[in-house]
Parts: structure tokens; sequence; C-alpha cells
């Protein structure tokens, strides 16, 4: 059995296997072809932070696949009055087919895994989004920036920034990271990410510096600058992170043709103007979608993959 943690428990084959598997699902959908692939299943979606994309994508999705999605928010749950994971984890697995989680610590998310008789997959922590992840780089797909591609993103060395680094080093293509002093990545993900990127052929550069990062790139990334968990320091993020706003004019030292990407909620005026947002290379709708698409990629290729 496997479970959806992070993209580094997955081969670059496997997680083209789930892309495909989601581009399938979504041409069906589009054409109206009704294919219940994870008929009368269940998914227990877990939710110790908010969310609006996650929680609506995975609860459609899992309808579309003839299945049915039970929301679990941890104020309303045992989970939220201090009952351990590992036995949280026992009882809901055996109720249900799958389990999604959007919480604080990836080592919770690896607890409940270990304790599961059934996949689990990673809806957030502080470390890593993954599926975010495979709905950027359909994205991509879509719009001819997977192959040679140059990702550059800035902002905060946070979820999004580590999920982008294990996607750049699974699959090859380059990455640019630039973060303010004091916010850049973890250094074990990064080694981890170098480590893989010796066998992708990815080139991963971090800087400090947003232009020389976004100079000729493909892709323009960026993300909040105070994650949830982090609303104190949000007057303090903002000092820090002053310069690292992509605006038009950082826009325009990225390719003519590139297309700027963000997980979503934005917020105006701080990591991405408004400008850029609402730009004609804005195609943040379309990977807000794709989150959809993606996701039902990961709960069939799961499912397919219980013993
Ligand atoms: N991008 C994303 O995960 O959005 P939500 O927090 O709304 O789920
Ligand atoms: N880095 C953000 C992503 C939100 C989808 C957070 O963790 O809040």
């Amino acid at each position: 059995m496997r479970h959806f943690l992070t993209l580094d428990d997955f081969t670059k084959e496997e997680l083209i296997e789930i892309l495909n598997i989601a581009f399938d699902i979504k041409a069906e959908v589009k054409n109206g072809v009704i294919n219940h692939r994870m008929k009368d299943k269940s998914l227990a979606m877990i939710f110790e932070k908010s969310s609006t994309r996650t929680r609506v994508s995975f609860e459609v999705g899992m309808t579309q696949l003839g299945g049915h999605a039970l929301f679990l928010s941890s104020r309303d749950t045992q989970l939220g009055r201090g009952e351990p994971v590992k036995d949280t984890a026992r009882v809901i697995s055996r109720m249900v087919d799958m389990v999604m989680i959007r919480t604080f610590k990836q080592k919770s998310v690896k607890e409940f895994a270990a304790y599961s008789k059934v996949p689990v997959i990673n809806g957030l922590t502080d470390e890593f989004h993954p599926v975010q992840l495979m709905a950027d780089y359909m994205t991509m797909i879509e719009y001819s920036k997977a192959d040679n591609a140059k990702v550059a993103y800035i902002g905060d060395g946070n979820n999004m920034a580590h999920s982008w680094l294990m996607l750049s080093s699974k699959m090859g293509f380059e990455l640019s990271i630039a973060t303010p002093k004091g916010y850049e990545v973890d250094e074990n993900i990064l080694s981890r990410a170098l480590e893989n990127a010796r066998t992708s052929g990815a080139k991963i550069t971090i800087t400090n510096d947003p232009k020389a990062t976004v100079k000729d790139a493909d892709v323009v990334t960026t993300d909040t600058w105070a994650s949830m968990g982090q609303e104190d320091e949000k007057k303090q993020r903002e000092l820090d992170f002053k310069g690292f706003e992509v605006d038009s004019s950082l826009m325009d030292l990225a390719k003519k043709d590139a297309i700027f990407l963000h997980c979503l909620p934005a917020y105006r005026g701080q990591e991405v103007s408004e400008e850029v947002l609402e730009s004609p290379q804005s195609v943040i709708f379309d990977e807000a979608e794709n989150r959809l698409h993606a996701q039902k990629g990961i709960m069939v290729w799961l499912d397919k993959h219980r013993s």
C-alpha cells in the first residue's frame, strides 16, 4: 500500500503515471463521460487548518469518482480534544477507504500513515503541499512549460518552496528560488532535492535576489508571506519581505510568454501585485481547477495500488 505524503516518495515515472490518469479523467469530465472509478468508496478529510480549494476539490472529486467524502474538522472531532493520532488513525482507517489530512507537522501525517490501514494523502503540512504541486505541474504541461522549463519561485522558504524543490528535483526542470535573508528553505529538504537532482539533471539555485531568479524564467510563482499558523509574524514579515513582490517590473524580466502561478489564496499588494495576478500571463484559475483533476488522479492511483 502506498501513501501520498511527499513527492519524494515517488519516482518520476510514477508521478507521470498519476498525471496521465488525471489528464484522462479531466478529458472524460469535459466530454460528459461518467466513470465511477471509486464507486461507493469513502474518503475522510481531516482539517486542522482552513481550506477552500483543498476541501472543495477533494470532496467534489470523490463525488465525481462515485464515492463519498467526509469533512472532519479537528474543532469538531476528538482529535481536537487530544485523542492521539495513532488511535484516530486506527479507528478511521477501519471505516473509510482513504484519508486526506491537512495539519501542522509532517510528523503527524507520517504517524497517521504508519497506523493507517488505508492510503493517506497529505493535504498540506508546514513542510510540504504535494497535491498542489501535482496541479501546478499539470498546468505547466498544459501551457507547454514542462520541458526544459525554468521555474522562478520568489518568497518564503515554506511548504510551497519545499514542494517546488521536490517537484523540480524529481522531474528534472530548472528551479531558482529567491527568499529574503532569514527565510531560506529548510537545509535538509534542500540537500535531499540536490541529491535527487543528481539523477534527474535538475538545476537548482538558491538566492536572495528576486531579479536574478526571475531572469528568463518560463514560470514565475510565489506564495503568501505568512502561512497558516504564522499570523502573529505577519507584520514583521511584511517588513522583511520588502522587495519580494512579484509585480510587472519583475515579471518583465522573465520570458515574454512566461506564465504566473500561485497556489492561492493570494494577497494583492504583498507577494503579488493586482496587475500581475489579473494579467493574461496569470493562469491561477486553471491551476486551481487542476486541483480537482490532479487529486482524482492521485486517489485513483493510490486505490489501484492497494494490496
Ligand atoms: N492552495 C490551497 O491549498 O488552497 P486552500 O488553502 O484553499 O485549500
Ligand atoms: N504556504 C501557505 C499555502 C496555502 C495553500 C500556507 O501554508 O498557509
